[in-house]
């Protein structure tokens, strides 16, 4: 594996090894993690064109931690702002010994273009395109759902909410599909889950009651008005109410279902208060467990570099 630009494609035995070496960055209790030597001497720059707290601290965090020196780009501050091009900043970036850009951008494929173009000791990490993939995010969900329901062969996961502007969406059934879940739910509106997410192998649900009915993973998506470009349909509120994950709704789930959400979560609009902090929640494990998840991806991609 040179570069991490997307899940699509991953065979099984890729995802099992980076989520097995994101266990072994986990010390007991799954809380500390710790500091190793594999990236010493290598330069890990972040260049996020996009805003981002999750991704990009934590990013920042697993490069520390393997040792890196880590750049974070203040692309406000930067010539991008002067209207140096994307190609020309890799060129003068690579040319500061850069070892791994970490990317993140509005654009869906600016990952693939610098891929494309940097040097060839050179690794790339998707962390987040436009509305096409955010491949770490769907590899600390794999690891979350491991952790907490150890096998993928019997599980339901509903994903609910704006798939169609979800690059986690996209990163997560592509994973879940190649690890073997029997059922992916889409569960949403036609204006936000399209019919041809069954192409993916997904069962396509309008109503909330099916769709999370006796689901062992709940994943929330955030309704996201930045890509929409206009009205949102449904309103927030219209939303909330047929979509909104409530404590009443989570009760069709199973028992001991879990409430995963890749975060910035809207309360009120996607899931209610109670339930984001309530006992299903492993929101905040998922940000935890990004951190060794980012180490893994990290380690695994420039680790035996000379
Ligand atoms: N989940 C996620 O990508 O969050 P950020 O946008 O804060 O990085």
């Amino acid at each position: 594996l040179i570069h991490l630009l997307s899940t699509e494609g991953l065979p099984r035995a890729v995802l099992t090894q980076i989520l097995d070496t994101a266990s072994t960055f986990l010390a007991v209790g799954e809380r500390d993690i710790k500091k190793v030597p594999l990236l010493r001497g290598k330069s890990v720059f972040n260049l996020f064109f996009e805003n981002s707290t999750r991704t990009r601290t934590t990013f920042e965090i697993a490069a520390k931690r393997l040792s890196a020196d880590v750049i974070n780009l203040d692309i406000a501050r930067s010539s991008t702002a002067k209207g140096e091009s994307l190609l020309d900043t890799i060129a003068n970036l690579s040319a500061m010994q850069a070892d791994m850009f970490v990317v993140r951008h509005s654009e869906s494929g600016a990952p693939y273009l610098i891929a494309q173009h940097c040097a060839p000791h050179v690794h790339v990490v998707n962390a987040g395109d436009g509305r096409h993939a955010h491949p770490t995010q769907g590899l600390l969900d794999m690891y979350t759902i491991r952790h907490f329901k150890k096998d993928f062969t019997n599980l339901t996961v509903a994903l609910v909410g704006d798939i169609v502007h979800s690059r986690v969406a996209r990163s997560d059934i592509h994973a879940l599909s190649t690890l073997g879940v029997p059922e992916i739910r889409a569960v949403g509106p036609k204006t936000l889950v399209p019919d041809n997410l069954r192409d993916m192998g997904v069962r396509v649900c309008r109503d909330m009651a099916e769709g999370i009915r006796d689901a062992d993973v709940i994943i929330m998506l955030r309704l996201q008005n930045e890509r929409m470009g206009g009205a949102l349909l449904p309103s927030a509120g219209e939303f909330f109410k047929h979509y909104g994950l409530t404590e009443e709704k989570l009760a069709l789930a199973r028992p001991d279902a879990i409430v995963m959400h890749p975060g910035p979560i809207n309360r009120g609009v996607e899931i209610d208060s109670s339930v984001a902090d309530g006992r299903h929640s492993v929101i905040l494990p998922q940000v935890t467990f990004g951190i060794a998840v980012r180490m893994a991806v990290m380690s695994i991609l420039a680790g035996n570099d000379a």
